[in-house]
């Protein structure tokens, strides 16, 4: 009699090893029917009368063991149960529910203020050209009427290649007149924007990287009235229709003559007053007739062409332009100072 029984306690055992419920449904009725409160072992206890004294103790351990195998197992099935549920989740995703808004990036202020720059010159038929920033000392100075010994060399500390003469990072967007002139034939109407280098002590004010637009305009008759009706065009088009210009006589040694241009700022706040020292007025570019020194070292006949050039800083522009009051911003990718230019253009 006994042996029937301990036969029966083996069997439910194997029976639980062996059960494979599929799904949550399938391990619930594993649970009823091997540990809930009316689980199929109960019934043998009201069998434990039957057995021989000396294997009650037998038996009363199998029972235990059988009951350890099937929480043990239902806990390998929950288990199963969740990382199915996980896997599960991609199908349960709602494709109804709105997106996350994507953070969009902003251009940066000096992008902006580059490309409203060269819009205005493209509309009145300037092409862009861009040229290499490590450039070699013909085409940023020779070239540019400014020989070795030429004091106008010392006006920009230069930054030269380790143990090079030769190399350098471009000084001013200049350089590009002189690929550009050497290559192509006149009639030239160019605008080239780019960074360019100086060994300057960096400050609020000044950074020993900064980004120019160079002009050039070479053809046959190009007069000073021409390039003065050109840069009014473009402070018209930049400041506003009424903005008032003035050219100051100066010096570069690739043009004669050469004036640098004011735009007339106000004097309204203590503001305006700091970035004209007081004057109202604000340098924004220096040019000048194409010296025929510099038509010629680029193979171009300066008695039959003639040409105004101009170059401009963009910083300078586009901190008036946006009220920047440090020009170290512009260089160092601070999310919270970009992020500002979202919307502007
Ligand atoms: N290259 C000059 C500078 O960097 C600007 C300039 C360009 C002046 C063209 C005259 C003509 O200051």
């Amino acid at each position: 009699m006994s042996e029937e029984i301990f036969a029966k306690v083996k069997q439910i055992k194997e029976e639980i090893e062996n059960a494979q419920p599929q799904g949550a449904e399938a391990i619930e009725q594993f649970r009823i029917r091997y540990l809930g409160s009316k689980n199929i072992l109960k019934p043998l206890f009201g069998e434990i009368k039957n057995i021989a004294n000396e294997r009650k103790k037998e038996f009363g351990q199998l029972v235990n063991e059988v009951k350890q195998v099937a929480e043990a197992q239902l806990e390998a099935l929950q288990a199963g149960q969740q990382d199915a549920a996980d896997q599960n989740e991609a199908s349960h995703l709602d494709l109804t529910a709105p997106a996350k808004q994507m953070q969009l990036g902003a251009k940066h202020p000096l992008s902006i203020t580059m490309e409203r720059i060269i819009n205005i010159f493209e509309r009145i038929g300037f092409n862009i050209e861009e040229e290499r920033e490590i450039e070699d000392d013909w085409h940023n100075f020779t070239a540019m009427n400014t020989p070795e010994d030429h004091p106008a060399r010392d006006m920009q500390d230069t930054y030269y290649l380790k143990d090079s003469t030769e190399m350098l990072l471009r000084t001013h967007t200049s350089s590009v007149q002189a690929r550009v002139m050497k290559r192509e034939k006149p009639p030239i109407r160019i605008i080239a924007p780019g960074r360019v280098y100086r060994n300057e002590t960096v400050s609020a004010r000044s950074h020993c990287q900064f980004h120019q637009v160079e002009g050039l305009y070479i053809d046959e008759n190009v007069s000073f009235a021409d390039m003065k009706q050109t840069l009014l065009y473009f402070a018209q088009e930049m400041y506003g229709k009424d903005v008032k210009i003035r050219l100051r006589p100066s010096f570069f040694p690739f043009t004669e003559p050469s004036a640098e241009m004011d735009v007339y700022w106000g004097l309204e706040t203590e503001d305006d007053y700091r970035i004209t020292k007081g004057t109202g007025w604000l340098e924004i570019l220096g040019c000048g007739m194409v010296d025929p020194n510099v038509l010629e070292n680029c193979g171009i006949d300066s008695k039959k062409y003639s040409g105004f050039a101009f170059g401009m800083g963009i910083e300078r522009q586009a901190m008036l332009l946006y009220g920047i009051n440090d020009i170290r911003l512009f260089f160092e990718n601070d999310i919270r100072f970009l992020e500002q230019f979202k919307s502007a253009r």
